[in-house]
């Protein structure tokens, strides 16, 4: 079985046994997909303990990268192939989908492509090595401006490269431009005009997305960033809390 769910930020409790029951009947090669802001965030003996705890599920944790992602703690760890893509492994059963991949689990090709534009620095982001750093974070706190600081709480990475774009249409190019999914953290642009209010703009992601959702043929996308639950034209699927089972029994 293949469950997927949207933004978890650090917070795992909605895979305690009592918020999702079905895992009682789950083994390691049944997955729980989380598209994007997982919570690989700042290393911290909490992240592990939490990290630590996922993987003694009884399932296998897989998520594709999201604005909120610590991008030199992923950039760090060992890249492994793995059902025909590259993954990042963050433990034996908590693995990180790289960009631009190709998955085939349960039967499903499943195309993944982390990644988004924070909506929440229009006040900037600091430099910690900034001379002027603690002055003007106290003054940006004073106003409880939106604001973050890179390689602590924002990081360029959050969009894709050109070496990821070029990855991305490679491997669609060798599976035709059919897969089965698309999971992602953000959407095709004309989905962002539609579930994005005006929080959330188009960017050159969001773009590239567009060109998929014209080009690929899929069944189901399923994406989160926009912090709801939502089905669009009956195939686009924005999940935020909510945790669907995205291979139900026919
Ligand atoms: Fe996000």
């Amino acid at each position: 079985m293949i469950f997927v769910t949207g933004d978890t930020h650090g917070d795992f409790t909605r895979f305690s046994t009592h918020s999702f029951p079905e895992q009682r009947q789950l083994t390691k090669d049944d997955y729980v997909i989380v598209c994007g802001d997982f919570g690989i965030w700042d290393g911290s003996k909490q992240e592990q303990y939490w990290l630590d705890w996922l993987n003694d599920k009884p399932f296998t944790n897989l998520f594709v990268d999201g604005n909120h992602s610590n991008f030199d703690l992923l950039g760090q760890l060992p890249v492994g192939d793995w059902r025909g893509g590259n993954v990042h492994v963050i433990r034996d059963s908590v693995l990180h989908l790289m960009r631009g991949q190709v998955f085939v689990l349960a039967g499903k090709r499943i195309f993944t492509m982390g990644g988004a534009s924070s909506h929440d620095i229009d006040d900037g982001i600091l430099e910690p090595g900034d001379p002027d750093f603690k002055r003007r974070r106290r003054q940006l706190e004073k106003r409880r401006a939106h604001y973050r600081i890179n390689h602590i709480s924002w990081w360029r990475e959050e969009l894709p490269s050109d070496e990821d774009y070029e990855t991305a249409r490679r491997n669609l190019d060798a599976c035709g431009w059919k897969v089965d999914w698309i999971v992602s953290h953000c959407c095709p642009s004309g989905m962002v005009d539609i579930v994005g209010g005006e929080r959330y703009g188009r960017d050159r992601l969001t773009d590239f997305f567009e060109e998929i959702r014209e080009r690929c043929d899929f069944d189901y996308w399923f994406f989160g960033h926009y912090h709801g639950n939502r089905v669009l034209m009956q195939r686009y699927i924005l999940l935020y809390e909510q945790i669907l089972q995205a291979d139900p029994p026919k």
